[in-house]
């Protein structure tokens, strides 16, 4: 890909402009470490510029009144230019942030159109209700948009995680400011664009790239924005939400995760063992809903860990252009940084080292880590507690379904969980008694627009995707009185 062909600037109103600073910021491709494009560095006025040109949207005939058939006409057309840009916006996500093309052109990529599709048949059936209240009344709802929404996204699934955002909140009449993070802007910036030639008027989509300190704090503080959808860390989590009290936004925080995969000794163990490696180093680890904790029955436990251990040592490190290639780059030298401090104080806290643990190079460059399982991991130590966010497992083992559900909801988390086994009872029990948004049961990973996705605990509130996470989080109900006589 050419470098002219990566789009640099914020956009704006349907504009690429650069910003009013004049400053921009590098971002690199973390597989060759190399900078990949200067970007314009979004800051407090040029968030002010795309809230004015979102409320102008709102305020005018061409988005804030438009028919809600033609706003789902449009989001399909987006879907279809999205669908027909795939390889280009793939390889983009892969230079950005250094997971695998096959991932990010095979697995992103449909599902960003899917949810583009999904949304755009919700644009048409938004509507309120006629409520029998006491009296000579009629009255009845109205389902509004919000208004102008900011959604703040995390460099891990940079377009992916956008258009659960972005999709609802257009679908549902609002105008959106994007703010993808700084690790990875690229494909934010070139959505923008594909959306001003799907046909959406200036000021509905709006994308503005920079650091969260500045650019996505500036969002959460403008009295303009009536609402902030934020995925990312839980610690900014919390800084968002103390933010947006000022001026009481409307809030939905999807953070962060120390998800459980439980392996019970009556699972088909072949499979589990799949799911449980694919479920921690399937896009680095670098997936909020990793099953970074994988809990395993005893009488199991030594077969499971063994086999985990020969998976990761087998898993393929390298450049993630490659197509045998099955663990890319960590995003930045920060999260490598970040993860390979986890993995020393896993060492230092007497966890056992099963399998990998080392930082990878290509050609001398990259921010590469191998798969890593480390074993006999107690609950209480570090790497059971946090989220890594990096390809690194804690085994963990248990005693029967009591001691699972305990060291299960052990965490201050509750994003996601999987469950591996034959017993029928025991799978619906163990998804009741888990304090997560998400249950898998023999199976991992599986997403889909039509079913909400969100945390329990501190791993937030709101829920992406499904239509009715949509309803609640991007409009807002109206009550009308009228005297009937
Ligand atoms: P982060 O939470 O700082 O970044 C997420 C987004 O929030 C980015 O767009 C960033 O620019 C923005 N942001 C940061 N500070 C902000 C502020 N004060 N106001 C408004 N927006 C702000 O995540 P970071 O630092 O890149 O990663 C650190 C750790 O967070 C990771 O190691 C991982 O554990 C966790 N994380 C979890 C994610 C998830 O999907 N749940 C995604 C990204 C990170
Ligand atoms: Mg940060």
């Amino acid at each position: 890909m050419s470098e002219d062909a990566i789009r640099t600037q914020l956009w704006i109103g349907n504009e690429w402009q650069d910003a009013t600073s004049g400053r921009t910021f590098a971002t690199r491709n973390p597989a060759t470490e190399e900078v990949l494009a200067q970007v314009a560095e979004g800051g407090e006025e040029d968030v002010d510029r795309a809230v004015r040109s979102a409320r102008d949207a709102m305020e005018g005939k061409a988005w804030g009144r438009m028919d809600a058939h033609r706003r789902s006409a449009l989001l399909w057309k987006l879907a279809d230019l999205i669908e027909a840009n795939a390889d280009e916006l793939g390889r983009l996500e892969t230079l950005d942030n250094g997971k695998t093309y096959f991932e990010a052109r095979k697995v992103d990529l449909p599902s960003v159109v899917q949810c583009f599709r999904y949304f755009a048949g919700l644009a048409d059936k938004i509507q309120g209700a006629t409520i029998p209240v006491s009296g000579p009344f009629l009255n009845y709802t109205l389902r509004e948009p919000v208004g102008v929404v900011g959604c703040i996204v995390p460099w891990n699934f940079p377009l992916n995680i956008a258009s659960w955002k972005v999709a609802p909140a257009l679908a549902c009449g609002n105008a959106v400011i994007l703010k993808p993070a700084e690790q990875t802007p690229l494909t934010a910036l070139r959505l923008g664009e594909l959306a001003a030639e799907a046909g959406f008027p200036p000021g509905a989509l709006n994308v503005v790239p920079g650091f969260g300190e500045t650019a996505g704090a500036a969002l959460v503080r403008h009295p303009g924005v009536d609402a902030i959808a934020f995925t990312g860390s839980t610690e900014v989590g919390k800084t968002v939400m103390r933010e947006a009290a000022d001026t009481t936004k409307k809030l939905s925080l999807e953070l962060g995760g120390k998800s459980p995969n439980i392996i019970f000794a009556d699972a088909d163990l072949d499979a589990a063992i799949r799911g449980a490696t694919t479920g921690i180093f399937y896009g680095k680890g670098e997936v909020c809903a990793a099953g970074s904790r994988i809990l395993v029955e005893r009488a199991v436990y030594d077969e499971v860990v063994d086999a985990l251990a020969g998976r990761a040592a087998k898993t393929t490190v390298g450049d993630p252009m490659e197509s045998g290639t099955r663990l890319g780059a960590i995003v930045s030298q920060e999260q490598l940084d970040r993860v390979l401090d986890y993995i020393r104080i896993g060492k230092e806290e007497g966890a056992r080292l099963a399998s990998g643990g080392e930082r990878k190079t290509v050609d001398g460059k990259g921010y590469f880590v191998d798969a890593t399982v480390f074993a006999d991991v107690d609950p209480e130590m570090t790497i059971a507690r946090e989220e890594i966010f990096g390809p690194v497992a804690a085994v963990i083992p248990f005693d029967d379904f009591d001691d699972a559900v305990a060291k299960a909801n052990r965490t201050i988390y509750g994003l996601a969980s999987g469950i591996w086994t034959r017993d029928i009872g025991k799978a619906h029990r163990m998804a009741a008694a888990i304090q997560a948004g998400t249950v898998w049961v023999n199976t991992y990973n599986r997403y889909d627009a039509a079913s909400p996705f969100g945390g329990y605990k501190q791993s937030g509130f709101g829920r992406d995707l499904g239509f009715q996470s949509a309803l609640d989080k991007y409009t807002q109900t109206k009550s009308v009185w009228v005297a009937l006589d």
